[in-house]
């Protein structure tokens, strides 16, 4: 690893995956991309980004320094490091899919090597790594190989290190996000915290896989019910009067014990709305009920349906109805100035304003169309931020920054404004909710 001599194999190029590889190659280890998806393969050893953050550039220059792609996993027996960064969603059922966890298992262990670390990202509940990764790896590899549970013994060495990232955030630079680290053995942990020491300032070793498994969540579920907290005091607070934001604001200038955060549509991404729910089904194995998790997702669900109810009012004092109203959604995307629309609330809010007969067109400059999700068969396309006093209601959903709200007041009949987008505006026009 210091030598740089290491090859860092990285399994799913996807938010985390791609940004991890091209961290590893700036710190020019030769680094491998596994996909199962063809057309980013394709992509990335073209020298292009199909993430709108990541520049060509970027991928171009990670090039220089050996990077490629492929959907090859018999290649993995040439990497000396194995980290798996695939998605960890919910199923039908709301329950873990793991799927393509013990897809990627199964498809590297046979070509595993001795002393070869493997280091899972992927957020999931606290159990998987020895529970599911480490008996797939050892029944499905053709040498016998078994982890290293001690110094000096031979085997695999496996940790669980959660993935960090904020997209969209700058204010920390990626080097200086911590990186915990929990091996089934001491070596894994010393193998791990030498290989993320090299792109991370500081590494956060701890004792088992499951405690940086559980690390994840508990980060996860902070957010998840102090997001749900000030969602509800919102609600109570437009009852009463007064402005959230305000109180917000004034709270998070005491100098100890108050974190902010927001109310909005709901919640939305690939981890907020997810995770906390691999934990309440895997409390259940031990006969336990989480009941914040619970009583968190029950109020941050329900918020499209709030953000519904609300653009009705306010048609309704326009004298008009929902049905037959030209509504235009501003933002798709589940948070301002990224192109990631899973799990986004816009698009629960444009089901929901369909299915009441609202004549919905969207604006997001990251999604010229949106099409088919898991959860969603909309079949749109951009529509341009012009012409807007011909709809009944515009609504900020996502804020991103190349809006200008103030012309967007002036030009609508009505703005529905969920993101305190309009925050300082005076205008009869603005309903914020
Ligand atoms: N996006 C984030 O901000 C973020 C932050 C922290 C943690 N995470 C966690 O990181 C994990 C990955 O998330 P993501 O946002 O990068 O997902 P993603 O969907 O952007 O990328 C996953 C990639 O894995 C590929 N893939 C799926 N199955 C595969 C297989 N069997 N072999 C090889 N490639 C395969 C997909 O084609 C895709 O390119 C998840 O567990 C997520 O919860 C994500």
């Amino acid at each position: 690893m210091e030598t740089r001599e290491a090859r860092i194999g990285i399994v799913g190029m996807g938010y985390v995956g791609l940004p991890l590889a091209l961290l590893f190659s700036g710190e020019r280890f030769r680094v491998t991309g596994f996909d199962i998806a063809e057309d980013k393969v394709a992509a990335l050893n073209r020298g292009s980004s199909y993430i709108v953050r990541i520049p060509a550039e970027a991928i171009q220059e990670a090039q220089k320094s050996g990077f490629s792609a492929t959907a090859d996993y018999s290649l993995i027996s040439q990497m000396d490091a194995v980290i798996i960064c695939v998605p960890t969603p919910l199923d039908h059922h709301h329950e873990p899919d793991l799927s393509y966890v013990t897809g990627t298992v199964k498809s590297i262990a046979p070509h595993i090597h001795e002393g070869q670390l493997i280091a899972l990202e992927s957020t999931t509940y606290p159990g998987t790594t020895e529970e599911i990764v480490v008996p797939l790896l050892e029944s499905g590899n053709p040498h016998g190989l078994k982890v290293a549970r001690a110094i000096n013994e031979p085997g695999i060495h496996v940790v669980f290190s959660p993935e960090r990232e904020d997209p969209g955030n700058d204010s920390v630079a990626r080097h200086d996000i911590p990186k915990v680290i929990g091996g089934c053995g001491p070596a894994a942990t010393e193998l791990a915290s030498a290989m993320y020491s090299a792109i991370f300032r500081r590494v956060i070793p701890v004792r088992t896989p499951a405690v940086a498994e559980m690390t994840k969540l508990l980060e996860n579920i902070y957010r998840c019910v102090n997001i749900a907290l000030v969602n509800e005091l919102k609600q109570l607070c437009m009852r009463m009067g007064i402005d959230i934001h305000e109180v917000i604001d004034a709270a998070r200038t005491k100098p100890f014990g108050f974190q902010a955060f927001y109310p909005g549509p709901g919640l939305g991404g690939h981890c907020i709305p997810i995770d906390p729910f691999y934990l309440s089904w895997k409390a259940k194995e031990f006969d336990f009920r989480t009941r914040f998790i619970e009583l968190a997702g029950e109020i941050n669900t329900a918020m499209p349906y709030f953000v519904l109810e609300h653009t009705a009012a306010a048609l309704n004092e326009h004298s008009k109805s929902i049905k037959g109203s030209k509504v235009l959604v501003l933002g798709l995307a589940y948070k301002r100035d990224i192109d990631d629309l899973r799990e986004s609330p816009s698009l629960t809010i444009i089901e929901l304003l369909r299915e009441k007969g609202a004549i919905v067109a969207y604006n997001d400059p990251y999604f010229p169309k949106v099409g088919r999700g898991r959860h969603y068969d909309l079949n749109m396309t951009n529509t341009p931020l012009e012409n807007l006093a011909k709809y009944d209601a515009v609504l900020i959903v996502t804020d991103h920054t190349s809006y200008n709200f103030p012309e967007i007041v002036e030009q609508s009949q009505l703005v529905v404004d969920t993101r305190n987008a309009t925050k300082g505006i005076v205008s009869t026009k603005i309903v914020r909710c």
